[in-house]
């Protein structure tokens, strides 16, 4: 790939000060100074219905699904960070990636998910750090085709690990490895998307 990645980023909490938002700006500082071109966006600026096929079938996509979508088909690949909600990924996330993975007149199904790459981050202030999100992430983006870096990071603790409610990683050996995520997501990006 001669031109610069292009990674869109997105968190699965839709909580204004969320963790999941923090850590993965650190991500997305990581794959920016690797190279890639990031576009961050937030899920509460794309509220959409629970996925119901008869309405799909009745009304066609929603409108914020549809914009939802036309974003993921032009980009190469993926940094998502999820909080864990009961040992699984937040139904905000399911919900957009199940709308996302639907057909209609504009996209194919081929032009959103598959064969895309995709870089998983989790951070929760339990001492797990929501790592049983991370499976199933794994599986539920593996479904649609994507390709999931084996690299994963769960940040245990991760309200300990702010300046405050609005402020940037302050623990620096995390911050590494966040940055550090990003830039293998270029990496990959750059050898396998010729
Ligand atoms: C949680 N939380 C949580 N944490 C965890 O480590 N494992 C879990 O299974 C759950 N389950 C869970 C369910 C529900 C419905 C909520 C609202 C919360 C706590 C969660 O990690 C915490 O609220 C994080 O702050 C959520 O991430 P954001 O919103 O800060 O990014």
């Amino acid at each position: 790939m001669t031109k610069k990645p292009k990674i869109l980023a997105f968190s699965g909490s839709l909580r204004e000060h969320s963790l999941n938002k923090r850590v993965l700006k650190t991500a997305i500082s990581g794959a920016e100074n690797a190279g890639a071109e990031v576009t961050y966006i937030d899920l509460r600026d794309y509220p959409m219905p629970i996925y119901n096929p008869d309405d799909q079938e009745e009304n066609g996509m929603d409108e914020n699904a549809l914009r939802l979508q036309g974003l993921l088909v032009q980009h190469d690949g993926f940094l998502i960070a999820s909080p864990e909600y009961n040992g699984s990924i937040s139904s905000a996330l399911k919900n957009v990636i199940d709308w996302a993975s639907r057909p209609n007149e504009q996209y194919n199904r081929s032009d959103v998910f598959p064969g895309k790459a995709a870089a998983m981050i989790t951070a929760s202030p339990g001492s797990f750090g929501g790592v049983r999100a991370l499976a199933h992430l794994r599986g539920v983006l593996t479904s649609v085709g994507v390709i999931v870096l084996p690299k994963e990071i769960a940040v245990s603790f991760a309200d300990k690990m702010f300046n405050g409610e609005d402020g940037e990683m302050a623990d620096k050996g995390m911050k590494k490895i966040l940055e550090g995520l990003g830039a293998s997501l270029v990496e990959m990006l750059l050898k396998t998307r010729q």
